[in-house]
């Protein structure tokens, strides 16, 4: 893929300045909006996202994934957490006191805290995904944080300032890698297989909490379409959607 680097100096957010080039048809696969600061960053449902001035990657890529069948949104999903996970392992000295894994369905985390997240906006038409913005947050260089919850940033585990351009290049390259590879291959049962290895809490007891209080569980498996789920100490199973349970 061909990416087009659109750099603004600031923006109210990159997803909804995509947005307006997919309303007024002049979207491409492959252009990338990049800013070095964004006045209303969007996070998931109604969260916002946090991130200073020119500390860190805030950017969108348009992609037009016409091979991904609209009931398998969570293969793109995978891929774009897949390829973070990628970059920043590639960034941190991984040992056994450090891990890198996606929190589902699609935050990283190292350790325990959230390094990056993305929002996906998927327009589809009749069976086929026309159009997705796909909106990553990746910190980078930021020590505080004001707001977010829980944030890290890879400078509070590396001794030097790094370059968002480079980092920038190195994500642009492994999406396109790994879309490309399942565009030729749509392998998607191993693309599943690699995104449940690298699943924050996959197979350990842990607490959770829903609408019926806290509970502890273990999260079993991901469902075709991307729902969770998470095995009781019952034995039984319950399936759960983005918002619907939260890990404690
Ligand atoms: C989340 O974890 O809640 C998703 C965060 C997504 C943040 C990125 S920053 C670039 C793009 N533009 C936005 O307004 N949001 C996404």
């Amino acid at each position: 893929m061909k990416f087009n680097i659109i750099n603004i100096d600031s923006v109210n957010s990159t997803n909804s300045y995509a947005q307006n080039l997919i309303s007024s048809r002049a979207a491409n696969e492959g252009d990338v909006i990049l800013t070095s600061y964004q006045e209303s960053g969007r996070g998931q449902g109604s969260n916002t996202w946090e991130s200073e001035h020119g500390s860190n990657l805030t950017f969108s890529v348009i992609l037009q994934p016409h091979f991904i069948q609209p009931a398998d949104q969570f293969v793109l999903t995978q891929i774009i957490s897949l390829s973070i996970m990628d970059v920043v392992k590639g960034q941190l000295q991984t040992n056994d006191s450090m891990s890198v894994k996606v929190k589902w369905p699609n935050d990283i985390y190292v350790n325990k805290k959230k390094i990056a997240g993305i929002l996906f906006q998927n327009f589809i038409a009749g069976d086929s995904i026309e159009n997705s913005i796909v909106g990553i947050g990746l910190n980078i260089n930021q020590k505080k944080f004001q707001n977010a919850s829980n944030p890290v940033s890879l400078i509070h585990h590396v001794s030097e300032i790094l370059s968002t351009e480079v980092i920038l290049q190195k994500l642009l390259y492994r999406i396109d890698y790994r879309y490309e590879e399942q565009r030729i291959k749509q392998d998607f049962q191993l693309l599943k297989t690699e995104y449940m290895k690298n699943l924050y809490l996959a197979g350990e007891w842990s607490e959770f909490s829903d609408k019926t209080g806290i509970f502890s569980g273990k999260i079993v498996d991901i469902d075709e379409f991307g729902r969770l789920e998470i095995k009781i100490k019952s034995g039984n199973s319950r399936i759960y959607s983005f918002n619907e349970v939260t890990f404690i």
